[in-house]
């Protein structure tokens, strides 16, 4: 076998900057310890999202001077339209400027204080638009997603027998809707198969429960259920997602995964009448329906990037990177959540500085530990993100796993960028016993790690 190559070249090229370990210390100390607050030029690898962050190709840009920026009926919308009907099916398309504005209009249109929203697992801004409107968000992960080591291929499943025990013990009457988030980002990056969003639509629609994808990854998902699943290997990766969605009555989508686009999004939906309302609460807040909060160049980059990300050449190198950082980790030790995602490599904080307990958050270690070593910024997915502070006791509890994530942006890093991260990463690790704890200086209610400030409880970057 040959290597497995970029399949693009580079036509239009970013510098981006070494720092010193003294700068970087500085910086960090700017910023509050939080890799969030630091200036991005003051970063050399960063993995901290593969979000927005795509290189788009010569076509994208091509489409780009195509936009059309009519305020209504913009041919770019039309195209954009025509390609989400063939890839996703769904009757109505509503624009929106990512993924989170997708998700405030449905929730704050089909749920009602006291409704609760079952998910494989809530990504966090899902979750907080889900409290946001007074309903509660559950995550009904399979058993196998905490067997952090197992490298099991469908790990990103829903629990089927938990969702139904969710349906009767609250009722379907307090469940408007029910998600599943493909490939399940908070719980490791790790993809659900054809056979589990098949039974978890089944289950939803004996009930009556409309069923909803979070489709950000729906290529690198359905890539992975090609590779992965009995019976799949022969498909094309359209096909099978188009089977994904055939099963779902909509979904919510951020363009900047799997759109290869830098800003965008939107909600699809089959039902005419939550179309209509949605598109009322869209007029108010993100624009008129054919564009959404986007402009027409936003649009036709997205109609094109869906195109291109499910090229299997692409998905090929694609999934081959991910699978390579995480591969060369493993060789060196680090352990890290089996098998890599499709977007990411999760570290395991809690079994890379095991002496650090919850509390003194070794996930934040890790990744201030990461950024001083050799600029490479990940984020912490881990008590700082998903811990909370108990509104009666004050107590602070723990998040349910400790994870540090690299995620790599689409097109962007070569091979001897993924190389010098692995040395960065190994470098830590063999130093990992001097390394200790932080704590929590300043933080917001919600979404806290986003802005909070924080202290390191050992002699950091001596
Ligand atoms: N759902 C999932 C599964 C996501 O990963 C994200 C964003 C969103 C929804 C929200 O989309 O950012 O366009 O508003 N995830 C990014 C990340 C931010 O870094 O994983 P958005």
């Amino acid at each position: 076998m040959k290597t497995i190559i970029e399949p693009f070249r580079i036509k239009s090229v970013e510098p981006i900057r070494m720092t010193t370990r003294a700068e970087r210390l500085e910086c960090l100390r700017d910023a509050g310890y939080n890799v969030f607050l630091l200036r991005a030029q003051d970063v050399l690898i960063d993995l901290l999202t593969d979000s927005g962050t795509s290189a788009m190709s010569a076509e994208q840009w091509a489409a780009i001077m195509r936009g059309d920026e009519a305020y209504a009926g913009s041919p770019s919308f039309y195209r954009l339209e025509a390609r989400v009907k063939e890839l996703f099916g769904f009757k109505h398309l509503i624009p929106t400027h990512q993924g989170r504005a997708a998700e405030r209009i449905l929730f704050s249109t089909v749920c009602r204080p006291g409704d609760v929203v079952p998910n494989n697992t809530h990504f966090d801004t899902t979750r907080a638009n889900v409290e946001a409107v007074g309903a509660k968000a559950v995550d009904l992960p399979v058993p196998e997603s905490q067997r952090r080591q197992d490298p099991l291929p469908f790990k990103g499943n829903m629990d089927v027998g938990a969702l139904r025990g969710l349906i009767a013990e609250v009722g379907v009457e307090r469940i408007p809707i029910c998600m599943i988030t493909i490939t399940n980002n908070s719980g490791g990056g790790q993809p659900v198969s054809l056979a589990n969003v098949r039974e978890v639509s089944a289950v939803c629609h004996e009930h009556g429960i409309p069923f909803y994808i979070d489709a950000c990854r729906f290529a690198e998902n359905a890539y992975l259920i090609k590779l992965n699943e009995a019976g799949q290997s022969e498909r094309s990766v359209e096909e099978i997602a188009r089977e994904v969605f055939s099963y779902a009555d909509g979904c919510t989508f951020s363009a900047k995964k799997d759109g290869l686009a830098n800003i965008g999004g939107f909600v699809a939906t089959n039902d005419d009448r939550l179309a209509e309302q949605e598109r009322e609460l869209l007029i108010l807040t993100e624009g008129f329906p054919t564009y959404g909060g986007l402009a027409g160049r936003d649009l036709e980059a997205i109609a094109v990037g869906l195109q291109e990300v499910v090229h299997e050449d692409y998905l090929h190198y694609r999934l081959a990177s991910v699978r390579y950082l995480g591969d060369h980790l493993t060789a060196a030790g680090v352990p890290i959540v089996q098998p890599p995602g499709g977007h990411a490599v999760y570290l395991d904080a809690a079994a890379f500085l095991p002496h650090v307990p919850p509390l003194e958050l070794p996930g934040q270690s890790l990744a201030a530990e990461l950024y001083l070593e050799g600029g490479v910024r990940g984020v912490e997915i881990g008590t700082v993100m998903f811990g909370r502070r108990d509104p009666e006791t004050g107590e602070d509890l723990p998040g349910p796993m400790e994870l540090v994530r690299l995620a790599i942006p689409r097109r962007v890093y070569t091979q001897s960028h993924v190389d010098y991260v692995v040395e960065v990463i190994t470098d830590v690790y063999h130093r990992r016993e001097s390394i200790g704890g932080f704590r929590m200086t300043r933080q917001a209610e919600v979404l806290r790690h986003f802005t909070a400030w924080f202290e390191p409880l050992y002699a950091f970057g001596t």
